[in-house]
């Protein structure tokens, strides 16, 4: 056999519909998650800021490195015109440890005499007799001494090649380049390190609105907009200063909210009038139908002196203001609970309700079989005894109605946790599938129902009443329903 499909009716303001929770706001953890605007825009500056310190310095650090270079070149071009290269090698010419040398050598091979080498190596003085002319200065790196900058002179003097070499070292330079360098760098790691921190306070602090205007957000999608009087949160004062940006977000939403909420309470309002009326006019019908109903019984002692097709139409006119009478009552009572709950709560024991319930329905349907399944102890419940009667009994009436005779009803009792749990069950034909899901909505009746019998006084109603009743009691109705397995659920809290 098929699972029997269940609908489920809820309770006015009971469980809501869980919503798609949003991310967490506010946190600032959160706010520098992947993708969020904070976090790109903390990064993007903080790349920007970086690139433009690490340009800045790299510019700096190339010109001092070549005024530095150029103030070198120009010592040594001044202090070598003025100075006579001294026969003692690395000798002081320019007062801090330059070189200024001539060395003399004889044809290519490499030999060579000096007018004395003083603390030049042989080595490096091969390397720099070796050396062409060099009239601007350029780097060589001399044998032992390290980088220098060198001019460099040749000239013959009968077979006898003399070259006069001057040098400054490059360890100064290299010094400051080097100080250079790692100031620099700390400085430019420094500024990074500043502007993502200020980057970070500031971003952070002014999208905090947003992220308060996100929450609020969140709270109003959170909100039950379709039923009763609602009230929608705002964006704090503070939030909605048109002086910013994110204030002038908050200020638009706000206003929004205004627009909702007016058209919420406009449409409440309209509600609330239809409600009135609907009760009003269902209270006013009452009177005139009494009388109808009245008189028309009147005429049932004289009937058989009136013709046939008026003894018919009087007939009807009986059952048919009978019927009347019943949807009228039916409405009233349903205006009645939409306007609010108004039970007249009391400890209830439903052992009772049910029991007088179903002896009514035998009664009423000789043709069913009426069972009843209760537990030993009493299920007492906080509820309006004469609504839950009515619950009882509109569901056994269906029950009655809607299936043919010989159809088992099962009326049965229990206790589901913090529930009092009432089913009635019957093996009739079941409800048909395209109408099983709006069971419970007002007016909803098969098209036919081919069991109901002439007499009988349908609405429509019935099941509406049931979960109106059901829902004010912060109960559940429910129903499914295959052929041969009809089953309605009642739900209502247990006294505690
Ligand atoms: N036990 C049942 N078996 C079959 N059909 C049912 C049963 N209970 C309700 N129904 C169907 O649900 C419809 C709505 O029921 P209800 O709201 O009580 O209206 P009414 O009984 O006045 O027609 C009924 O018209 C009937 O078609
Ligand atoms: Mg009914």
């Amino acid at each position: 056999m098929s699972q029997p499909a269940t609908h489920l009716v809820k309770p006015p303001g009971g469980e809501v519909v869980p919503h798609r929770r949003g991310r967490a706001y506010g946190a600032f953890p959160d706010a520098m998650a992947r993708g969020t605007l904070s976090r790109q825009l903390v990064l993007r500056t903080t790349l920007l800021v970086a690139i433009v310190a690490i340009v800045l310095s790299a510019i700096t650090s190339l010109g001092i490195y070549q005024i530095q270079m150029q103030q070198l070149d120009q010592r040594l071009i001044s202090s070598a015109g003025r100075t006579q290269p001294t026969s003692t090698g690395r000798g002081d010419p320019f007062g801090f440890g330059g070189i200024g040398v001539r060395i003399y050598s004889k044809g290519t091979t490499g030999a060579y005499e000096t007018a004395g080498t003083g603390d030049l190596s042989d080595e490096a003085l091969a390397q720099l007799a070796a050396l062409p002319d060099i009239t601007a200065p350029a780097t060589v790196h001399i044998k032992d001494l390290g980088a220098y900058r060198v001019v460099v002179h040749t000239d013959s003097n009968s077979g006898v090649k003399v070259t006069s070499v001057f040098g400054l070292p490059l360890t100064e330079v290299v010094n400051t380049m080097t100080r250079q360098l790692i100031m620099a760098a700390l400085l430019t790691l420094a500024s990074i390190l500043l502007a993502f921190f200020a980057v970070r306070s500031v971003v952070v602090r002014s999208l905090r609105p947003l992220n308060r205007l996100a929450a609020t957000a969140q709270a109003v999608s959170n909100l039950e907009l379709d039923r009763g009087e609602v009230t929608v949160p705002r964006v704090a004062a503070e939030d909605a200063n048109p002086t910013s940006e994110v204030g002038r977000v908050g200020q638009a939403f706000n206003h929004m909210l205004d627009n909702v909420e007016g058209a919420l309470a406009v449409r409440q309002q309209s509600e609330t009038k239809l409600r009135q009326f609907v009760a009003d006019a269902s209270h006013e019908l009452r009177n005139p139908l009494a009388s109808i109903r009245g008189y028309s019984e009147l005429t049932r002692r004289s009937r058989d002196e009136l013709p046939e097709p008026t003894q018919h139409a009087l007939s009807r006119i009986e059952s048919e203001s009978d019927r009347m009478s019943t949807l009228v009552e039916d409405l009233l009572l349903l205006a009645r609970l939409d306007s609010g709950p108004n039970l007249d709560i009391t400890r209830t024991d439903l052992t009772e309700i049910i029991v007088n319930a179903v002896s009514d329905a035998q009664v009423a349907g000789r043709d069913h079989l009426w069972r009843l399944s209760l537990p030993d102890e009493p299920v007492e419940a906080m509820a309006d005894s004469h609504r839950l009667h009515q619950v009882v009994v509109n569901l056994l009436a269906n029950a009655r109605t809607h299936t043919p005779a010989g159809t088992e009803v099962t009326t049965s009792l229990s206790r589901e946790g913090q529930w009092a749990v009432v089913s009635i069950h019957d093996n009739g034909p079941g409800i048909a599938p395209e109408v099983l899901p709006t069971v419970f909505e007002r007016f909803t009746r098969a098209e036919a129902s081919r069991y109901r019998k002439s007499g009988e006084k349908s609405t429509g109603l019935g099941l509406a009443i049931v979960q109106a009743v059901v829902g004010a009691h912060g109960g559940m109705a429910s129903v499914a329903s295959v052929p041969g397995d009809t089953t309605f659920t009642v739900r209502i809290p247990l006294a505690d």
